[in-house]
């Protein structure tokens, strides 16, 4: 395997993954690691990930210098180059400004890494600090305009360090730079998939539970449908699956979700109705994260509270991705909204937390799904968030604005299913922002609610464009949405990307 050491940029997660994508198993772990544990991990390469500091900076994120005596071929990207530099003594200049976007680099000298790849490539940079010169030892590899030393490498030491970003989809031959260090440098074996990633999961499992039960919260949704399935992999009946029903769900996805896992799968399976208590704990407030917290909490609670009539219950099997925990906000990574699974759990919680697909994007989830023989209806269901319809309603959440929401979503992906998107979109859904304007119906005046209609291309969840909707099919979506929903005398689509935007209105 090779390991990642996370410096803290937003991004180092996706090293791993790519990573992962080349066949070779990859892990983020903390900047703190010692020497000696990384050389008990027995990795056959180490990442020194990118971050948001300098070296300069005072509390920069300091590594075990020890690891450079460890014999085991590094690759330091962004800042992890400029700790390296740092380290033996080359030149980091401190920069007033970042530098972020394309840029082209020059191959100076075709090191592994560059192995077989054409001497001009665009690249993907972001960065504040610039090595000018490289250590002793060091050979420039590659070199740019406005970044003196693009690459670099001290190949008899296996070291090296590019400045941009190779996990980046923007740079053009990143997937290759990425696959000649672990093959060419650290000449992994390539064996890993997401076979094995369920044996070692299924492993881990069984390790930590032994002969104890495991609750698990399933929503039907896609990751807590693959956490049961993995986890009753593991340990069959040992998994009590919990449904609540909080009020928050779409049409029809109580009753589909009882068919599906209480009879088809044959899982422990118990539904709690607990839409009072949800909706009458959300009564009169309007505040995203508050909201988001109040739905997490109760969630807990309901679960503390069934649970409490079970005996030996002593974890909580989740399925938190990666991507809601950075979104969560990490130690160094900034929080942009509190995810249901991550920011909404109470301090005081009884359980322990099983989390295994907590390093996993969603379509590497979805991996796991189909790997586990999961029907197609539930691997390829568009992700719903845990404080389901309740983020969907803006503003304060009443009866009346959750049924317009669960009526028009529900047109919306029979419209989508019917025009064959279903599977190109990667989720769709309709929004009620919590505003009226002025209509006309029957020769009548009405002042009633707008839809919003969302409907985004992703491949992670972490950014992603508009789908370009057909105007006949948005058109019979909105015709239907006014007729058919009552109180709706508009429907607007929401064309902005995220960023700037998020998928979610709230
Ligand atoms: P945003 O709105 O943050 O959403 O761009 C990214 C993806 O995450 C889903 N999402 C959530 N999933 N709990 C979840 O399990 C949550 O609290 C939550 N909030 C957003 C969202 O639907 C999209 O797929």
């Amino acid at each position: 395997k090779v390991i990642v050491l996370d410096f803290g940029g937003q991004y180092n997660q996706l090293i791993a993954r790519r990573i992962r994508d080349h066949g070779v198993f990859s892990e983020l772990v903390t900047n703190k690691i010692t020497a000696q544990e990384i050389k008990e991990m027995q990795p056959k390469g180490i990442i020194l990930s990118g971050g948001p500091g300098s070296v300069y900076a005072e509390g920069a994120p300091k590594f075990d210098p020890e690891i450079f005596e460890l014999g085991i071929p590094i690759l330091g990207i962004c800042y992890g180059m400029q700790l390296m530099t740092h380290y033996f003594k080359g030149n980091v200049e401190a920069a007033n400004h970042r530098e972020y976007g394309k840029a082209t680099i020059d191959v100076q000298r075709e090191s592994a890494l560059f192995k077989g790849l054409p001497v001009q490539q665009s690249v993907w940079m972001s960065h504040g600090d610039l090595v000018m010169a490289p250590p002793e030892g060091f050979a420039m590899d590659a070199t740019n305009v406005s970044c003196p030393v693009a690459a670099m490498s001290d190949e008899n030491r296996g070291l090296y360090g590019v400045q941009f970003h190779p996990e980046v989809r923007n740079t053009e031959f990143g997937s290759e730079i990425l696959h000649n260090f672990i093959y060419e440098v650290c000449k992994c074996a390539g064996e890993w998939s997401m076979e094995n990633y369920i044996d070692m999961e299924v492993e881990k499992i069984r390790e930590n539970v032994g002969d104890r039960k495991v609750l698990c919260a399933l929503s039907g949704g896609v990751d807590s449908s693959v956490v049961a399935a993995l986890v009753h992999k593991a340990i069959g009946d040992q998994l009590i699956c919990m449904f609540i029903d909080h009020g928050l769900l779409r049409k029809g996805e109580a009753e589909s979700v009882m068919k599906t896992f209480g009879d088809e799968f044959d899982m422990n399976l118990v539904k709690i109705d607990a839409q009072d208590r949800f909706l009458s704990k959300l009564s009169g407030v309007s505040d995203p994260e508050q909201k988001r917290k109040i739905i997490g909490n109760e969630f807990i609670y309901v679960f503390e509270e069934e649970a409490s009539g079970l005996k030996d219950v002593d974890f909580l099997a989740q399925g938190t991705l990666y991507t809601d925990i950075i979104e969560s906000g990490t130690d160094t990574a900034q929080t942009i909204k509190s995810h249901h699974n991550v920011g909404g759990l109470p301090e005081d919680m009884k359980f322990d937390l099983i989390e295994p697909l907590n390093t996993l994007f969603k379509d590497e989830v979805r991996k796991v799904g189909e790997e586990l023989g999961m029907p197609d209806e539930i691997v390829w269901r568009q992700p719903f968030p845990g404080p389901g319809l309740g983020i969907r309603v803006l503003g304060e959440i009443t009866d009346e604005k959750l049924e317009i929401v669960r009526e028009s979503d529900h047109i919306l992906r029979d419209e989508i299913k019917k025009a064959g998107l279903d599977r190109e979109i990667w989720q769709y859904f309709t929004a009620l922002p919590d505003m009226r304007s002025v209509g006309v119906m029957g020769d009548e005046r009405t002042y009633d609610y707008t839809v919003g209609v969302r409907a985004v291309t992703s491949i992670d969840g972490m950014t992603s464009d508009w789908a370009r909707i057909p105007y006949d099919v948005l058109e019979k979506i909105s015709t239907r949405i006014v007729n058919e929903v009552k109180h709706v005398n508009r429907v607007v689509y929401d064309i902005t990307s995220k960023p700037p935007s998020t998928i979610e209105w709230e």
